[in-house]
């Protein structure tokens, strides 16, 4: 598996704090057979995204990892108008592997309709919006309108791992799944920060897609796709959107 989406850096963000638990991280990631990691510190208000910082202490992990994972550079990048600036800057430093795809996290506060025209402006400057984690997004679990036509303009979008397992929560679960099937989703990883509340674990998240929706597709979103975009080529598998709320569904009433 390639893990796209993943706070394994130390001391960064909220993140792992020391780099023995960045080890152990990747230590759980190489038993399950993740073969490549992107760490993807956030970049936001909050925190400052120092690009050589964040290179050096990649390759301190690196080296103290060995040949048994690659390990890439990416950015968690919060999309508001400061941080735009410094995108238009230089992109590349954000993008997963300095490839072109970019993580987009949205707020759960407002996301304003001229987000659109942002992540057309990104796509005009020659990247590709990854949004991530939308079932976590309060907003968007209530519009998935605006996701779609979001996918329709031609982002992808990545959900979390522990989502599929219900670890944040059956609403979340159930839209993750609702939304594979609908050929929403183009990838699956971790956003993993730590060994104890947020793991790096993707095997049974991995088991659940297995399960539902067959090998083809546990393939696409834990392997194919993602390696796809760690080494900047197009998708191999963008799903057709099927609309499953078309026609929109009658509200039923239940007499007891
Ligand atoms: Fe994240």
């Amino acid at each position: 598996m390639v893990d796209l989406h993943c706070h394994i850096l130390p001391g960064l963000d909220d993140g792992p704090k020391t780099i023995e638990e960045s080890i152990a991280m990747a230590e759980s990631a190489i038993a399950e057979g993740v073969t490549r990691i992107v760490a993807t510190p956030h970049s936001s208000r909050r925190y400052f995204f120092d690009f050589a910082l964040v290179r050096r202490l990649r390759d301190e992990l690196q080296s103290r990892i060995g040949n048994k994972l690659e390990l890439a550079t990416g950015c968690d990048f919060h999309l508001d108008p400061e941080n735009l600036k410094s995108l238009r800057q230089d992109s590349s430093i954000y993008c997963i592997n300095q490839n072109g795809y970019l993580l987009v996290e949205f707020n759960e506060i407002s996301i304003p309709p001229a987000m659109d025209q942002t992540l057309h402006e990104i796509q005009l400057a020659g990247m590709r919006p990854i949004v991530t984690h939308p079932e976590r997004n309060r907003i968007l679990r209530a519009h998935p309108e605006r996701l779609k036509k979001w996918v329709q303009q031609g982002c992808f979008v990545q959900v979390t791992g522990a989502s599929l397992t219900g670890g944040f929560g059956p609403v979340s679960q159930k839209d993750t799944l609702r939304w594979i099937r609908e050929g929403l989703v183009h990838f699956v990883a971790s956003d993993a920060h730590n060994t104890r509340s947020r793991p790096l674990r993707l095997q049974p998240a991995y088991d659940v897609v297995l399960d539902q929706f067959g090998q083809e597709k546990a393939r696409a979103l834990f392997l194919d796709n993602p390696l796809a975009a760690f080494e900047g080529r197009d998708l191999p598998h963008v799903p057709e959107l099927q609309d499953e709320s078309s026609p929109p569904r009658k509200k039923r009433f239940f007499f007891f």
